[in-house]
């Protein structure tokens, strides 16, 4: 990533990237002809790797004949077409779609959504949400509100709405006392929920927001057995909506097209985009029980909220093929046993090393945490930007990974997440893992530590 002169912002203002000019499967080809290894399909988007023909042939055929219409006149083939494969069928009571272009506009649709949705029937005093520490929900600014990601929010704190607040989260490896079991830390996680929605007045609570298995922010961190189930009562027993944002973990990433399947639970409004269109088209959706939409329809008549590219048909029309794809193909089978596969290859590579404390993850999610020392899972000095190192030395040596720290509490601790196309091979999943392997040792040796086993 050498300095170069861009007229782009680029996320760093000091360098400019190579230009990624190509793609091919699993790999993207570099602006030099060298080719990287996606691992992790930028942030957990490529669910189908780069330039999938029946994707591409999708988009352009959608394109010669309409590429874009307002929402405030028409619908579109496309749109009508995706609300009906992903809610036809009413999975988890979700009946409703609403398209848009990221994840982040779909978190602020599912707040919007919420709130006028207790306007409407009668309750406009909950006028509160609840969400994790730890969580990331979008950058916008009520979509960062949500979020309790404290690096990413404290520049903007000011500007952040005070109808947030943030409990635990279900984090084990660092929230879990000593000597304390799951079932225990579920309960006392339910108890400081409860105990909030008592702080705030039960009734004044909208709803309690949570990724499934938290992203970006914790490095691919499901929850203990039974903890959804947990929260789920409690908002139910309190009339409050719980939204699941599967931005990132949605979309078969974990082995079922919605996280939320394996915890027994379904969500009022779920938030997906990544996987969504796997990155051939901006897309994201909210979707909504069928009580919640009704409820709207026999009282304003209208969701008061919308964008211009509201159920764009270029990027409705990616996304159907992409999400026939992953049916037809039954990729979700896929997902679960090479997840297995990378989990097993993970553990031989990594269990014993000197500085990964942890391996957690499902499906085609998975993430190593980094730690100075095992026995007591203190972190690196953030100063020494060790998930950086990582990635740099990655890059270097052809594998796209999405490394990041903040990992224990928005400050301090690194991870490496994974999230391969579901069209790996285990011998990508194999030269993934073998590749990390020696970016991680290569990454601790320019800071003066030792990799290899414990
Ligand atoms: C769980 C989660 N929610 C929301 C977002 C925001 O999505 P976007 O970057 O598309 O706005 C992300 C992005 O990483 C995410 O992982």
């Amino acid at each position: 990533m050498g300095l170069r002169t861009s007229r782009v912002m680029h996320r760093s203002l000091r360098e400019t990237p190579p230009k990624a000019v190509g793609g091919d499967g699993m790999w993207l080809v570099s602006e030099d002809g060298s080719r990287v290894l996606d691992a992790s399909g930028g942030a957990a988007v490529s669910c189908l790797g780069h330039q999938h023909p029946r994707v591409l042939d999708a988009i352009s055929r959608q394109a010669s004949k309409l590429a874009y219409a307002h929402t405030g006149f028409f619908s579109s083939e496309p749109a009508e077409a995706l609300a009906e494969h992903l809610v036809g069928h009413e999975p988890g009571g979700l009946a409703y779609a609403y398209f848009v272009s990221g994840g982040s506009e779909a978190i602020e649709a599912a707040i919007k959504l919420a709130r006028q949705y207790f306007v409407e029937s009668g309750q406009p005093q909950r006028q509160r949400f609840i969400a994790r520490r730890q969580s990331y929900h979008g950058n916008t600014l009520g979509a960062l509100a949500a979020g309790g990601n404290a690096w990413r929010r404290e520049p903007y704190a000011p500007l952040l709405s005070q109808a947030f607040s943030h409990v635990t989260p279900a984090f084990a490896y660092h929230e879990m006392r000593d000597g304390e079991s799951e079932a225990d830390f579920v309960a006392r996680l339910a108890g400081e929920l409860e105990a909030e929605f008592q702080r705030l007045g039960p009734d004044t609570v909208a709803a309690f927001i949570a990724e499934p298995v938290v992203g970006a922010t914790a490095g691919c961190v499901p929850a203990p057995e039974g903890y959804f189930r947990a929260i789920s009562d409690i908002c139910s027993r309190h009339g409050a909506l719980l939204i699941l944002d599967e931005i990132m973990c949605g979309m078969g990433r974990t082995g079922t097209l919605h996280a939320w399947e394996q915890e027994g639970i379904a969500p009022d409004i779920q938030t997906i985009a990544k996987g969504l269109g796997g990155g051939y088209q901006p897309i994201g959706a909210m979707l909504a029980s069928a009580d919640i939409i009704d409820t709207i329809r026999q009282g304003s008549g209208a969701f008061q909220h919308g964008h211009t590219y509201l159920a764009h048909p270029l990027a409705c029309a990616a996304a159907l093929e992409v999400q026939r794809i992953i049916g037809e193909e039954r990729l979700l089978d896929q997902v679960k046993a090479l997840g297995h596969h990378l989990e097993r290859r993970l553990t031989e590579r990594f269990g014993n090393h000197r500085h990964v404390g942890d391996i957690r993850g499902r499906g085609l999610f998975w993430a190593i945490e980094l730690v100075a020392d095992r026995a007591s899972r203190e972190p690196f000095d953030p100063a020494l930007k060790l998930n950086q190192k990582i990635k740099a030395a990655a890059f270097e040596s052809g594998l796209a990974c999405y490394p990041a720290g903040g990992t224990v509490d928005g400050r301090s601790g690194d991870h490496v997440l994974l999230a391969p196309p579901y069209i790996a091979t285990a011998d990508d999943i194999d030269m993934i893992v073998d590749r990390l392997g020696h970016a991680v040792d290569d990454a601790l040796k320019s800071i003066g530590h030792q990799g290899g086993t414990a």
